[in-house]
């Protein structure tokens, strides 16, 4: 069984026979933008009961067959994980907090009632899959690999019960910005009719599910000329949570800053945690509480919040411009990003590209 031993990671490496031309990926490079191409292979393995994970595989990137009655089109047990792969100036690639992503999916597993993948195999995947396709990393600004472990149920019944088949796979693709204007502020609606997640629900699994709930508010947001969506509690509807796809930061005139506390719905972003410490690297007093949508509004209004921002693996950190609701508006930033916002990115994202010193050991070199 799954728990008891860790079966041996060898992946096998099929190479692709169809791979792009150099002169097609360099077309692609040149302008990425966002999970729009994915690179000549991807990464495979599967779980039962009884055989464990097994064949690991790098194969060619392809359509993945599926049986109409494959569970996971029926009732959604499905989990998935974002993280970046980085060029250095020296040619190496690095990524970051790998083992967070990892340990994220062993979390987000047991709420879908996945079996566990093993650290080393998640990290294992990630990099193998890195290694056949090197090419495809990316260099130059805000330019990185975007990789997409994810894992479902691929046993073809349509009780509902944990499948007893379960695919593992690994995808990458090159990424520029997430937000197509860039590191321009971006505008927020506060969703008042839906929330994301409730008390005992999945908010704080990275399951497809929680995205599919976003969608109807997101297009609400679209049609309020917003790019993404502000969730509250479920119960009280005041307490801020997160946005569709990213975690949020509050920056203060004291210069504290302040993120909502992990309320159990909220996603662990891997990104939040590593601001918690950066921010105090700047100086910052860094505070994790409950903030009010009150405390948002007012505190904007009034000048005690100088500047928002949003964060996550694809959006890196956003600065919010203006949050909007039915009826009213406030303006956090207009034009450029504040300076602590600012500061806090570039200290991120020096790091992750290797200009800056890894102090806290958060990356892990791939190629
Ligand atoms: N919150 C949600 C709902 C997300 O989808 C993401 C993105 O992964 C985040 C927060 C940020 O998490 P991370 O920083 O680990 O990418
Ligand atoms: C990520 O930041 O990795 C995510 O999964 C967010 C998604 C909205 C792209």
């Amino acid at each position: 069984m799954s728990a008891m031993t860790t079966p041996a990671f060898t992946p096998r490496i099929e190479t692709s026979p169809n791979a792009r031309s150099s002169a097609e990926r360099a077309g692609i490079l040149a302008d990425p933008g966002f999970g729009n191409h994915f690179t000549d292979h991807m990464f495979l393995t599967e779980w039962t009961p009884e055989q464990d994970w097994h064949d690991p595989r790098v194969v060619p990137y392809g359509p993945l067959s599926l049986d109409p009655a494959t569970a996971v089109l029926h009732y959604a047990q499905e989990i998935f994980e974002g993280l970046k792969a980085y060029a250095h100036a020296d040619d190496s690639v690095w990524l970051f907090r790998p083992e967070a992503n990892a340990a994220r999916m062993q979390r987000s597993a047991a709420r879908l009632a996945l079996p566990q993948l093993p650290i080393e195999w998640f990290t294992g995947s990630v990099k193998a899959l890195i290694e056949a396709d090197r090419a495809w990393v990316p260099t130059g600004e805000e330019r990185s690999l975007y990789l997409r472990p994810f894992m479902f149920a691929s046993e073809v019944f349509l009780g509902v019960r944990p499948s007893q088949h379960v695919t593992y796979s690994v995808i990458a693709s090159p990424a520029g910005a997430y937000f197509a204007e860039g590191v321009k502020p971006v505008d927020i609606w506060l969703s008042s009719e839906y929330s994301r997640a409730g008390a005992g629900g999945t908010g704080a699994a990275k399951c497809g599910g929680n995205y599919a709930a976003s969608l109807l508010p997101q297009q609400e947001a679209a049609s309020h000329g917003c790019a993404q969506v502000a969730f509250l509690d479920s119960v009280e509807h005041r307490w801020v949570e997160e946005l569709g796809g990213m975690n949020l930061y509050f920056v203060h005139s004291d210069g504290s800053i302040v993120t909502p506390e992990l309320s159990g719905s909220i996603l662990e972003g891997i990104t939040r945690d590593s601001i918690l410490t950066i921010a105090q690297d700047l100086g910052h007093d860094v505070i994790e509480r409950k903030v009010s949508i009150d405390d948002w509004r007012d505190g904007v209004a009034d000048g005690t919040i100088t500047e928002v921002f949003a964060c996550g693996t694809a959006a890196v950190v956003t600065p919010v411009g203006k949050l909007k609701w039915d009826g009213g508006e406030v303006v956090s930033a207009e034009g450029e990003p504040g300076k602590v916002t600012a500061d806090i990115r570039g200290a991120l994202v020096d790091i992750q590209y290797g200009r800056a010193e890894d102090r806290h050991g958060w990356m892990t070199r791939a190629v």
